[in-house]
C-alpha cells in the first residue's frame, strides 16, 4: 500500500492509503475525541465527536475523522472554533440523554458545553451502536439490538438470545460510554424474568 503524508495540526503524519484520518492521528500520538469508535468494528461515523476540519484543493469542509480517508497533502485540523463548537453542541444533546455520564462529563468540561441547555430526555443511551455492533460483528451472537425509530429508537437486549449468551460474556458493558449498558441488562432481566440475575449468579 502507498504512503500518503498529510499534515494534521501544522504535523507532518505518514499515513497509508485507505487509513482514515482518525487512525492517522491516532498513529502519529494526536487525539481525536471518539464515542462510537471502536478498533474491532467497522466505522459508524454516530456521534460525529470526532469531527475535524479539513482543508483540500482549496475548500474546507468538516468531516467525521473516524470515516474519512486520508489524502495526499490534506490539511486537518482537529481544534479550530468551528470543531470545538459543533463538539459542544453534539456533548450538549447527548447530555440531555445522558447527563450522568461520566466521559460525557469529562468531554464537556474540555469544550465547555452546558448540560441544561437541551431539555432532558434521559434515555441514558447516546446511539453509538457500540454495544449492538460488537455483539453482532465480533461476538457473531446478536444479543442486543436497536427498537423503534426516531426519537424513540433505544437500545433493547433480545431476551430469548442474551439469556443464553451474555451471562458468561458481557464484553459489550465496558464499552459503553454512558456506563448505562449494564443498566439495561438488569432491567431486561428484571421484566422478563428470562436472564440470570444480574448479582448472585443464575435465577432459581
Ligand atoms: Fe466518529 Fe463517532 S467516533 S462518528
Amino acid at each position: 500500500m502507498s504512503e500518503i503524508t498529510l499534515q494534521i495540526d501544522g504535523k507532518e503524519v505518514k499515513a497509508r492509503d485507505g487509513m482514515t484520518i482518525l487512525e492517522a492521528a491516532q498513529s502519529a500520538g494526536i487525539f481525536i475525541p471518539t464515542l462510537c469508535h471502536h478498533e474491532k468494528l467497522e466505522p459508524y461515523g454516530a456521534c460525529r465527536i470526532c469531527t475535524v476540519e479539513v482543508e483540500t484543493r482549496g475548500r474546507t469542509n468538516l468531516v467525521a475523522a473516524c470515516l474519512y480517508p486520508v489524502e495526499k497533502n490534506l490539511v486537518v485540523r482537529t481544534r479550530s472554533k468551528k470543531v470545538d463548537k459543533i463538539r459542544k453542541m453534539l456533548l450538549e444533546l447527548m447530555l440531555a440523554h445522558a447527563p450522568d455520564a461520566p466521559k460525557l462529563q469529562d468531554l464537556a468540561r474540555e469544550y465547555g458545553a452546558d448540560k441544561a441547555r437541551f431539555e432532558k430526555e434521559p434515555s441514558f443511551c447516546i446511539l453509538c451502536g457500540l454495544c449492538v455492533r460488537y455483539c453482532a460483528e465480533v461476538k457473531k451472537k446478536n444479543a442486543i439490538g436497536f427498537i423503534d425509530r426516531g426519537t424513540r429508537r433505544e437500545i433493547s437486549f433480545i431476551s430469548e438470545i442474551a439469556a443464553k449468551e451474555c451471562w458468561n460474556c458481557k464484553e459489550c458493558f465496558p464499552l459503553c460510554p454512558t456506563e448505562a449498558l449494564q443498566a439495561a441488562y438488569v432491567l431486561t432481566g428484571a421484566l422478563t424474568s428470562s436472564l440470570p440475575s444480574f448479582e448472585g449468579g443464575s435465577k432459581k
